[in-house]
């Protein structure tokens, strides 16, 4: 490595720092932030794997999955943090020619989407592999398409991460990454409090207390240090996209 390159990755790992809003955050919730574990490890995979049957989830699901397909019809999927799956059977279910990949960090989270795979049927049809956002177990230039949700905020090293998900992606490929801000517009949330009750929407914003969401702005940010140099966002449900090309 040569000494601009490693100037660019100390700049990137202090914006890092900098995008987590970390001096926004009181003692004791950087604290919690700290030692919260990435990955969600047993008995919250069981519990998370109960919640996403719900119908606030299943219908963001169902959303994500056909924003995705305006970017990406078929070829190779691959879900960063998938945890129990459903995204990918939502996906499947809506364009069953796509081989699908999901990663997570949690080896019971893994575990969990197996057996939701094997329950729908689709073990041969979906691959899950246990796998870390910050060193993706796949080659270079791999998938047409990368998306992730409800994980980003869980990612330690969001940085590094990012530029794993531009390498395991194709030249020209799409990276979707679909999280809970701390901000949402109240338009946002009048629109789906209607549509799936005020209260149950609320409750989602609870997670945020041990493990932080970004602000909007900060979301965006996150791009700029990374290969993918920059991203748009926009909102799909009360899921805010962090859109990022590569090349
Ligand atoms: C809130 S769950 C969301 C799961 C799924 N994407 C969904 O929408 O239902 C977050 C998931 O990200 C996983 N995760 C957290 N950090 C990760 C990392 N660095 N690499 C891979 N997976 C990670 C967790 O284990 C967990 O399964």
């Amino acid at each position: 490595m040569c000494c601009a390159e490693r100037v660019d990755i100390d700049k990137a790992e202090r914006l890092e720092l900098d995008c987590w809003g970390m001096a926004k955050l009181s003692f004791g919730r950087r604290l919690l932030k700290h030692i919260h574990p990435e990955g969600i490890p047993w008995p919250g995979s069981f519990f998370y794997n109960a919640i996403s049957g719900t119908a606030i989830f299943q219908g963001h699901y169902e959303m994500v999955a056909k924003d995705i397909l305006n970017y990406c019809t078929q070829g190779r999927l691959l879900d960063v943090g998938t945890g129990p799956g459903r995204l990918l059977v939502k996906l499947h279910q809506q364009s069953p020619e796509m081989r699908l990949v999901g990663i997570d960090s949690s080896p019971s989270m893994v575990a969990k989407a197996r057996e939701n795979m094997a329950k729908a049927g689709l073990s041969d049809a979906i691959e899950i592999k246990e796998g870390n956002a910050s060193q993706i177990p796949f080659a270079g230039d791999n998938f047409d398409i990368v998306v992730s949700q409800w994980s980003v905020h869980h990612w330690k090293h969001p940085t590094e991460a990012l530029n794993e998900v531009y390498r395991v992606l194709k030249p020209g490929g799409y990276a979707l990454m679909y999280d809970l801000v701390s901000d949402t517009p109240v338009e946002v949330l009048d629109e789906m409090g209607r549509k799936f009750g005020r209260w149950k929407m609320r409750l989602l914003w609870l997670h945020g207390f041990e493990e932080p969401f970004y602000d909007r702005e900060n979301y965006a940010v996150i791009a700029h240090p990374t290969l993918f140099k920059g991203g748009q966002t926009r909102f799909v449900g009360i899921l805010c996209c962090l859109i990022m090309k590569k090349g």
